[in-house]
């Protein structure tokens, strides 16, 4: 046989990564209430699904913007002729006004900046083969996303160094860390071409602060390299404080070469439609967005999705109450979650923004190793059939911390999964917090003849009875 090439047939897709492999073990027996109860729940999927009931009343309203409808098939020849890889007018146009609105239309963007490409995937890689060469690398703050290993690594050839963050000041990215990840590239004779941040942060569903983003501005002007901010989490953030996109603080009195910064945007998870690859590279350098429009011919988005995503984002009222609705189901889930979790004694990273919990595990380990990580995963897989992520398929540096997703599924299997953690937990009852201490099985139930809205939070104490409050994020917009 004739051999293919060593980019096709070498490693760098990840596949190996316990990160699939969780995938590929609920793939071979998933979840179904009926006719797999013992199935594995997937929580391995950061997929947001908790807002379809709005796209759907909305397509009903708007027959016209399907173009296989009766309204819309007048449009269908003009739109599925071939369309330049610029992207239809309208289609940035409302990108654009969109990206703002999630801003708090604090700051603008210029549509004849976006370049569309195929999700936030592609739109990492073609970024990537704009700024650096094969053996030329990114610095990325740890714990990551695990496709970038993918996506900007395996075609491009370039190099991901890590920069370690510490659950000791809740993964802080710092200026030592910074410098030390950039002097360890440099001893290893590798030449630094920028920084990947992913702000809100997949898996810690952090956010970076004001400080910190000037900061990470300074060090990257200092050392003359590039600015990739992912923000494609910006419209998750459902409790203060408030999101701050990289393009807020290159507006305020900071000295920053513009040329240097760089945001990748996509709908997957903001509007939870992942399955549409609309992905965005927008750039402030005229050089990098014109040859990013060149590659784009590679991962364009479908015009009859560009024809749809424009008409929805062009509806001022649609998206002003989808932005709302969202953070507000977001904020309720995520309460839910982590008020569950910690009634069986399992904590998590405090967190505002993303569509899953960093769920600290460490007091359930044998030992403090990767190995002992791996193990108790195993354990979470095969017997409490759940598939969450371990944190070393994050490159977490330190053992013992999960990613936990919780809105890509609806209220029932919530009730499962979190039955069969708390089952999980009285197994393990030295890492249990006192008997007395634990919800009664009934209190944990959500009723589902109840509101969500019947349940709750105060800032340290939670009962199930006392009503959830909007949420601030929420509450400041209405
Ligand atoms: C931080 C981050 N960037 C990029 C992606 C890829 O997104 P897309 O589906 O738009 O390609 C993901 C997906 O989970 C992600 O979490």
């Amino acid at each position: 046989m004739v051999a293919m090439s060593k980019i096709a047939t070498g490693n760098g897709h990840g596949e190996n990564s316990p990160y699939f492999d969780g995938w590929k073990a609920y793939e071979t027996n998933p979840f179904h209430p009926t006719e797999r109860p013992n199935g594995v729940i997937q929580m391995g999927l950061a997929e947001n699904q908790l807002c379809f009931d709005f796209f759907q009343k909305w397509l009903m309203k708007h027959p016209e913007a399907s173009l296989c409808s009766p309204e819309g098939v007048r449009k269908f020849k003009e739109t599925a002729l071939f369309q330049d890889y610029h992207g239809m007018p309208e289609f940035r146009k409302a990108v654009a006004k969109f990206m703002g609105k999630v801003r708090g239309d604090r700051v603008k963007f210029d549509p004849d900046r976006i370049v569309m490409s195929g999700g936030a995937t592609g739109a990492h890689e073609m970024v990537t083969f704009c700024l650096a060469d094969p053996g030329e690398a990114f610095l990325v703050p740890t714990p990551y996303y695990p496709g970038f290993d993918r996506d900007l690594r395996w075609r491009t050839r370039v190099e991901l160094v890590p920069v370690d963050c510490e659950s000791s000041n809740n993964f802080k990215i710092t200026r030592t860390a910074l410098e030390a990840a950039y002097e360890k590239a440099q001893a290893a004779n590798l030449r630094v071409k920028g920084l990947l941040i992913t702000n809100p942060s997949n898996p810690l569903g952090t956010i970076l602060d004001r400080e910190t983003l000037k900061s990470i501005v300074s060090f990257i002007n200092e050392k003359n390299i590039h600015l990739i901010g992912d923000e494609i989490y910006s419209a998750t953030v459902f409790m203060e404080p408030e999101f701050v996109s990289i393009s807020e603080i290159i507006e305020e009195d900071i000295e920053c070469n513009r040329d240097l910064i760089h945001i990748v945007y996509s709908l997957s998870k903001d509007m939870g439609l992942p399955g549409f690859r609309v992905g965005i590279v927008y750039s402030y350098n005229d050089a990098v967005v014109s040859c990013a429009r060149k590659m784009s011919s590679f991962g364009l988005v479908s015009s009859q999705t560009q024809h749809l995503i424009a008409s929805m984002l062009s509806d001022d009222d649609f998206v002003e109450s989808f932005i709302v609705e969202s953070k507000e189901r977001l904020f309720k889930r995520h309460k839910y979650f982590t008020w569950s979790l910690s009634q069986v004694g399992i904590g998590s990273l405090q967190s505002n923004a993303g569509l899953f919990i960093w769920m600290d595990l460490r007091k359930l380990l044998k030992e403090k190793t990767f190995k002992a990580e791996m193990d108790l995963w195993q354990v979470i897989i095969k017997e409490v059939k759940l598939n969450v992520s371990p944190g070393s398929s994050f490159h977490c540096q330190e053992p013992g911390w999960f990613r936990v997703c919780f809105a890509n599924m609806d209220d029932n299997t919530v009730e499962v999964a979190l039955m069969r953690i708390r089952t999980f937990m009285l197994k393990n009852n030295e890492a249990m917090v006192p008997r007395s201490k634990l919800c009664r099985r009934s209190s944990l139930k959500l009723s589902l003849s109840r509101r969500k809205d019947d349940f709750i939070t105060s800032p340290g104490i939670m009962s199930p009875h006392s009503p959830l409050p909007t949420s601030p994020l929420v509450r400041a917009r209405t």
